[in-house]
């Protein structure tokens, strides 16, 4: 296994011919894996890295492209995602993981569950939904992309912060919705490019879900805009004994928005599992 340090905890391996950053702390025989969601990286955690690194062991990484992580500028797609996070965990000598998606980490995490049922011990669903993009949806995907490719980020990051927080995070804390703009402006266009038409072109999950056969636990902030409570509803009414908990005062970055109420849920999940 090829692994260099970079700053902090921070740590590169080399996973199907691109470099993946990742945060890796604490001790636990199953670990925690954490996905971020579109366009974020992998800090977008810190608040859940911090709460848990003392009592398990939390792993946060770059999506491709993404943060600190590589790209090869090919064209990206949720098998590809789901892909690098199996081999990532294979290069780890992960068997299996608690892992936790939040919204196009949620896609992610639900392609990688239906190929790869094995290398899972639970599942942590969050601010993410089975459905694929309607033709509207994948037409403001494409909008989207042009904007990018003819105006730059700027305009994009703009509208884009101002539906994924809710009014009380907009109103009240502006250093981490200007956190998570200075994030989304530090993203390359090719990986913004590549990861709209990988987001656009998902197909549903929706037939997958009773197929899932282990511990769930869905998270959702209670006025998430981008992901509605209503997704996570219908997921936890085809996932067998699914958990479904919302996150008050909290859009579509729930984990940020209120962090310790999402750390807590995650905990109080994992002490109920049976890990061998
Ligand atoms: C995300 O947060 O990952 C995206 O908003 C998901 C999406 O646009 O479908």
């Amino acid at each position: 296994m090829q692994t260099t340090n970079t700053t902090g905890s921070e740590i590169l391996i080399h996973v199907n011919e691109i470099s993946v950053c990742y945060d890796d702390l604490g001790q636990a025989p199953i670990p925690i894996i954490f996905i971020h969601g579109f366009p974020f990286d992998k800090t977008m955690w810190q608040p859940q890295l911090d709460f848990f690194k003392s009592s398990q062991r939390v792993i946060a990484y770059d999506i491709r492209g993404f943060g600190k992580s590589t790209s090869d500028n090919e064209t990206a797609s949720m098998n590809l995602y789901a892909d690098d996070l199996i081999k990532f965990m294979d290069l780890l000598e992960i068997d299996k993981a608690i892992v936790c998606g939040l919204s196009m980490g949620g896609y992610i995490l639900l392609n990688a569950v239906n190929r790869y049922p094995e290398k899972f011990a639970a599942i942590i669903l969050s601010d993410t939904q089975c459905i694929a993009d309607s033709a509207e949806a994948k037409e403001k995907r494409y909008k989207s992309i042009a904007q990018i490719i003819f105006g730059g980020l700027e305009n994009f990051a703009e509208a884009f912060v101002k539906n994924i927080f809710c009014n009380q995070t907009l109103a009240s804390n502006n250093q981490e919705v200007e956190r998570i703009k200075k994030i989304i402006l530090s993203t390359s266009s090719d990986t913004m490019v590549a990861a709209l038409s990988a987001l656009a072109n998902r197909w549903e999950m929706c037939s997958t879900l009773s197929d899932i056969k282990i511990p769930t636990l869905i998270l959702c902030g209670s006025d998430d805009a981008i992901t509605p409570l209503a997704q996570s509803e219908f997921m936890q009414s085809k996932i067998k004994n699914a958990v479904l908990r919302t996150i008050k005062n909290a859009g579509h970055l729930s984990n940020l928005e209120n962090p310790l109420e999402f750390s807590k849920q995650i905990n109080d999940f994992v002490l109920s599992l049976e890990l061998a």
